[in-house]
């Protein structure tokens, strides 16, 4: 979701299961915090257009063979690949002046082939873990806070 193309691409691991359910990246509880940690930076630096999507498009899940229950699991090498191309497409048209890996998994898989050209990337802690960290009155928002905002206003132009 968002501008496409854009200053700022900003890539998550997959789709909750609010994301599943809407189709649109990053809109549950961890998105609320992306946008609000968004807006903070661009109250106190430029403004900057930005992208969001994931580096899988489908939600992993899996099934607890005993109980039936079913729930959401980090994706697999084999997934991340399958995506690769749609990731890659995008990355290319949204022509970001800086990718931003959100957290782990997306710093794992996010491999830019030197034949794309180079592009800026940096990392940050995923949403989720923030969230969990006490959220937008944490020590991990302000800290990340800081990153964003230092690497806004490096952006060129
Ligand atoms: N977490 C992600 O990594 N992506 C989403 O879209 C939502 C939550």
């Amino acid at each position: 979701r968002g501008s496409c193309p854009c200053d700022v691409l900003f890539i998550g691991e997959a789709p909750g299961k609010d994301e599943d359910r809407t189709g649109m990246p990053f809109i549950g509880r961890a998105g609320q915090l992306l946008d609000r940690w968004i807006e903070d930076v661009t109250k106190e630096t430029k403004r900057f257009t930005y992208g969001i999507t994931n580096i899988v498009c489908c939600i992993p899940t899996e099934t607890d063979e005993r109980t039936g229950k079913v729930s959401v699991r980090v994706p697999t090498k084999e997934e991340a690949d399958a995506c690769r191309f749609r990731l890659h497409t995008t990355i290319e048209h949204c022509s970001p002046k800086l990718i931003v890996m959100l957290g782990k998994t997306a710093k794992k898989y996010l491999k830019i082939p030197k034949s794309m050209g180079v592009y800026n990337t940096f990392e940050l802690q995923h949403p989720a873990f923030v969230l969990r960290k006490g959220g937008a009155n944490s020590l991990e928002y302000k800290k990340n806070l800081i990153y964003l905002k230092e690497a806004n206003e490096n952006l060129d132009g």
